[in-house]
């Protein structure tokens, strides 16, 4: 591939609905418990990366803001190590959805660049690109591994990088309202909170001996297309993960009046016979597994219980695609 070439991916986020959170000790970040997730479709990242000469600076720019290149350097070591290149790169990422606010834009975000890198190496388009575009973004951001899939996916607890387990099809019913709380950006990034909480939360031991089996139990019920099984153990899974990041020290609490207002509405929902089952990550969004024909009520009821919320309707999308060209006039 010439230094002019410019790769345009586009990729979307990774919902988890069996949680990662905290590192292997020592490793480079190795998730410390299984995760199980579904990529959703319509919230997305644009990224235009440009290849550039051997031993040029490595430049990110997210929204048009310059990113800090610390943030970014081991990615683009181990994805000039993985993909066997020298060149460097030169990123523009735009998002179609709020960033850095529990909507998992770095999850997109690190898989676009993944991708993008990827084929700018001259990396053939076909599953050894794609496992070594998973690695490559997991150093980036763990959950980042698992956007390189549609679908629905796995990261193994210790894996280096996501497997597919069912495509964007395998449950044509399923949908994600994704209540909107706040479009603020978060203050305690996932990464340092997982961390404080793998070295001070009490609870963190126990956090992860008991994802085992919520996630052994999760892989059942996705199988069998069991809502209400799932849903029992997301609840616990994003229940269990934030009681733990919130006895860190200091405390991880990303929840808001409305996240609080939204996890009673869906339990009154439920309690009416209504599949309501919401999870929440390191922000204060709230995103509810549900069916579609479940949707008018549960809407009804979220804006009942909040009337400032802000809805999106997804549903398990496709995985990132990147078109490769050369840049016509370019010096
Ligand atoms: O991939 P990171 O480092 O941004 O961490 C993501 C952690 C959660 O979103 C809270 C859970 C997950 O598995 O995606």
């Amino acid at each position: 591939m010439s230094d002019f070439a410019i790769a345009r991916v586009r990729s979307s986020p990774s919902l988890a609905l069996i949680k990662y959170w905290g590192k292997k000790p020592g490793s480079r970040n190795l998730p410390a418990t299984t995760s199980i997730a579904l990529t959703l479709a319509g919230l997305d990242t644009r990224s235009e990366l440009r290849a550039l000469a051997p031993g040029a600076p490595d430049l990110v720019r997210l929204g048009g803001a310059e990113q800090p290149p610390e943030r970014f350097a081991p990615f683009f070591d181990e994805a000039r190590r993985l993909f066997k290149t020298d060149i460097s790169f030169s990123v523009s990422s735009e998002n179609s959805f709020p960033s850095s606010a529990g909507l998992a834009s770095s999850s997109s975000g690190f898989a676009a660049l993944a991708l993008g890198c990827a084929g700018l190496a001259g990396l053939p388009a076909g599953p050894r690109r794609d496992a070594l575009a998973s690695e490559a973004a997991r150093l980036g951001s763990a959950s980042a591994a698992r956007a390189l899939y549609g679908g629905f996916t796995l990261l193994p607890s210790g894996a280096k990088k996501a497997e597919a387990l069912y495509g964007a099809e395998y449950w044509p019913e399923l949908r994600i309202l994704v209540a909107l709380t706040s479009a603020a950006p978060k203050g305690d990034s996932s990464r340092g909170a997982m961390e404080r909480t793998r070295l001070s939360s009490p609870y963190y031991r126990a956090w992860i001996n008991d994802s085992k089996t919520l996630s052994r139990e999760a892989l059942i019920a996705l199988a069998a297309r069991d809502q209400e099984r799932l849903g029992e153990l997301m609840r616990l899974s994003y229940l269990r993960m934030h009681a733990s990041a919130m006895a860190a020290d200091p405390p991880a609490l990303y929840w808001l009046p409305a996240s609080m207002a939204v996890i009673r509405a869906c339990a009154a929902l439920r309690a009416r016979g209504i599949g309501a089952w919401e999870t929440m990550d390191a922000g204060p969004q709230v995103k509810i597994l549900c069916m579609a024909s479940d949707m008018d009520a549960i809407r009804s009821a979220l804006l009942e219980a909040w009337p400032s919320l802000g809805l999106l309707e997804t549903r398990a999308g496709p995985a990132p695609d990147i078109v490769v060209s050369e840049a016509a006039g370019q010096p």
